[in-house]
């Protein structure tokens, strides 16, 4: 049996145990995947019980992921770059850290054939979704990528702390649209606000995607569903991020078992 868990609060309502229930079926493993509700300074306790009853991975979700990194022997420079961790899994040294949310994020773009290679690139917010997919992004080797947030100077230091990874810069989000910023307009548009839960969306306009641009919202269930009753009236292709989900889920799944789950069939299950 493979002990695993998730860690957070609120936690009750996550679909990853039923995510890793379905990837387990798929390759044919013993798991035990639970929800553990876990608070702010509460997470190094409760790792160790978990690690006592056999635990040997697990995610941590909102609000630890920063805890999370600090608790960790080892974390990947995706971690530290990212200020975050969402998956841990033990080693003979403690806890191992990765952030398999920019994997996610890019692997689900590229099932719907918009590899952000080569790509004009804007990334809507600086917190901690924005932050944890800036270096995969940058990875993928966008020809731009924008980071416009409310608050320019988040996005300029989420930009600074990446310069070294490629053409990445950090805006005002009300500069979204102005022709000195946007150019041409952007290919991809990805929202990681937290805007949709107050029920609202990012000042976009039809004009600022080019050809056969794509709205992409990290967000998904009901936060998501502003925007994508937007895209839906202007006509912009639009994903929720349901997929980036069963993405960075498949990730941790492959580094606490060493088996690569097949994500599609999960996704159609998911939105069925
Ligand atoms: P998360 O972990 O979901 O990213 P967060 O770290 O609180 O949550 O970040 C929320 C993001 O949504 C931020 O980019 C925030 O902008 P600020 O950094 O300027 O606060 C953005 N956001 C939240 N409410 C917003 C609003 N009303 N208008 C514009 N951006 C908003």
């Amino acid at each position: 049996m493979i002990r695993l868990a998730i860690f957070g609060r609120p936690v009750s309502h996550s679909l990853s145990p039923r995510v890793h229930g379905l990837f387990a079926a798929q390759c044919g493993l013993a798991v035990d995947y639970r929800p553990i509700d876990t608070g702010p300074g509460e997470l190094a306790g409760a790792l160790a019980a978990f690690a006592a009853e056999g635990g040997t991975g697990c995610n941590v979700t909102l609000p630890l992921k920063r805890e999370a990194m600090s608790l960790a022997a080892h974390c990947s420079d995706r971690v530290t770059r990212a200020g975050a961790a969402n998956t841990l899994w033990m080693e003979e040294r403690g806890w191992s850290a990765e952030n398999t949310d920019g994997i996610g994020l890019v692997d689900d773009l590229r099932r719907l054939g918009l590899d952000p290679g080569g790509r004009r690139v804007a990334l809507l917010g600086a917190g901690g979704a924005a932050a944890g997919v800036t270096a995969p992004l940058l990875a993928a080797g966008p020809a731009v990528l924008h980071i416009l947030n409310r608050s320019a100077d988040k996005a300029e230091a989420l930009a600074a702390s990446h310069a070294d990874l490629g053409p990445v810069s950090g805006h005002a989000l009300e500069s979204l649209g102005d022709r000195d910023v946007t150019g041409p307009g952007y290919d991809l548009v990805l929202n990681a606000t937290s805007l949709g839960q107050a029920g609202d969306i990012p000042p976009l306009t039809a004009a600022m995607f080019r050809d056969e641009g794509f709205l992409y919202d990290l967000n998904y269930g009901q936060a998501a569903t502003p925007l994508s009753r937007w895209a839906n009236e202007t006509g912009i292709p639009y994903s929720a991020g349901i997929g980036m989900l069963v993405g960075q889920a498949a990730a941790a799944f492959r580094l606490w078992t060493g088996e690569t789950p097949d994500v599609e069939g999960v996704i159609e299950e998911l939105v069925a």
